[in-house]
């Protein structure tokens, strides 16, 4: 089973990016899932001063640092509108780690669960890890790369256990408008399928858009969701591994039960920089969204400006996602792409440009650009896309 698991194609799109830097290669890397800003100060601070702590030198509950949990309970209903106890919430290495222990716990072999794709990359393949068996099902740019209540109504069957919902998207930046997720809540508690709610990126929405958590809008669900966060992304965390997942009480001491025989409790010195993260106020996040937002325009429309690529505005994470299929079976160069993931290629070989091909996210012919790079290596790698795809014949 392990055998057959896929990598994280973004994890190697950026990979290879920095062994191109590291051995001198003049590189942009658009592969990255995470804000190029450093973790605040105050954080930071939090941590180094719980280094000299003996306290956090020792193990801890599996489950998390019962303030850190008391904590996100309390940052879930400020932000969410969510309330939760502390025990309806499991500390673990990053939002990723909340994933497959929601998957380990709620899934048995043979359960389906729907993916909208594009999705991100980890999904299927984490929820087949414990014999899930993933549905996807498509959607374009027509919706707005969101689906709709008819689609998922399609894809169910007596098998269907739960539904993956991320908003604001990676890939494709969508945000599901109150509308969309009264329809999409209603249709999970009507038919019993719970609800993995991924809100990684909540505060990161632009142009006036809401930030809705489904759960928190469709009391109907009663206790059919799990809600998946971290620190990641909010607050420039990507390394320091810490995430939850929120869920009734059983389901969580179960995912503890399972955490304290596989990893035990995250890093105390992470946990720390956490508490003071997620206590704390959300001005670190506000100075990010509006680099991003500004670096979100420059990019969408300078894709844009390519003949052969058009790309819907994203409202929401850090990312573009522009379809690329005018610019397959084109000579650019002497080279000729049938795939987004051979024009991918094309982009590194050429230009130095690493971007993550849409198959990796279950739509081949897009493409992934992370905008959360800083304003001048964004436009020098979509000038240098625009330069290499300006020759397509
Ligand atoms: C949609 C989504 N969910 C969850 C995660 C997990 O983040 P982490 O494991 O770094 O907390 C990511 C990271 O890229 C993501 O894009």
């Amino acid at each position: 089973m392990i055998g057959d698991l896929a990598p994280s194609a973004t994890l190697a799109v950026d990979a290879r990016a920095k062994a191109l830097k590291a051995a001198g290669e003049n590189v942009v890397g658009f592969g990255a899932g995470e804000p190029d800003f450093p973790t605040p100060e105050r954080i930071v601070a939090a941590a180094v001063e719980a280094c000299q702590d003996p306290r956090n030198h020792k193990y801890t509950p599996a489950g998390g640092l019962p303030e850190l949990r008391e904590a996100v309970a309390a940052k879930t209903l400020r932000d969410s509108g969510l309330e939760v106890a502390a025990n309806q919430v499991l500390i673990t290495n990053g939002g990723k780690h909340a994933i497959a222990n929601a998957f380990a716990t709620l899934l048995d072999p043979g359960d389906e669960i729907i993916i909208p794709a594009p999705y991100w990359t980890t999904y299927p393949e984490s929820a087949a890890l414990v014999g899930g068996v993933p549905v996807i099902v498509a959607t374009d740019e027509e919706t707005g790369f969101k689906v709709t209540v008819e689609k998922l109504e399609a894809a169910r069957t007596a098998k269907t256990k739960m539904l993956l919902f991320v908003s604001p998207s990676n890939p494709t930046g969508a945000v599901y408008s109150s509308t969309e997720i009264d329809a999409i809540g209603a249709w999970a508690a009507a038919h019993d399928v719970w609800v993995l709610a991924d809100e990684i990126y909540e505060h990161l929405v632009y142009a006036g858009t809401d930030r809705l958590s489904l759960p928190a809008f469709t009391p109907e669900l009663g206790d059919r969701f799990v809600v998946v966060n971290g620190v990641a992304k909010t607050y420039a965390m990507t390394g320091w591994r810490v995430g939850w997942m929120i869920a009734a009480p059983d389901v969580i001491a179960a995912a503890a039960n399972l955490q304290s025989q596989i990893t035990s409790n995250v890093s105390n010195i992470s946990q720390r920089a956490a508490l003071e993260a997620v206590s704390g106020d959300l001005e670190a996040v506000a100075m990010m969204r509006e680099a991003f937002d500004r670096r979100r325009l420059t990019m969408h429309g300078m894709l844009n400006e390519i003949d052969g690529v058009s790309c819907l505005e994203p409202m929401g994470a850090f990312y573009c996602f522009p379809n690329v299929t005018g610019l397959l079976g084109r000579s650019i160069r002497g080279k000729i792409a049938t795939s987004s993931a051979e024009l991918a290629e094309i982009a590194i070989e050429e230009v130095k440009v690493a971007v993550v091909p849409g198959e990796a996210f279950g739509a081949p012919g897009y493409f992934r650009l992370s905008y959360a790079l800083g304003d001048d290596d964004l436009v020098e790698g979509v000038s240098r896309l625009q330069r290499l795809f300006a020759d397509a014949d």
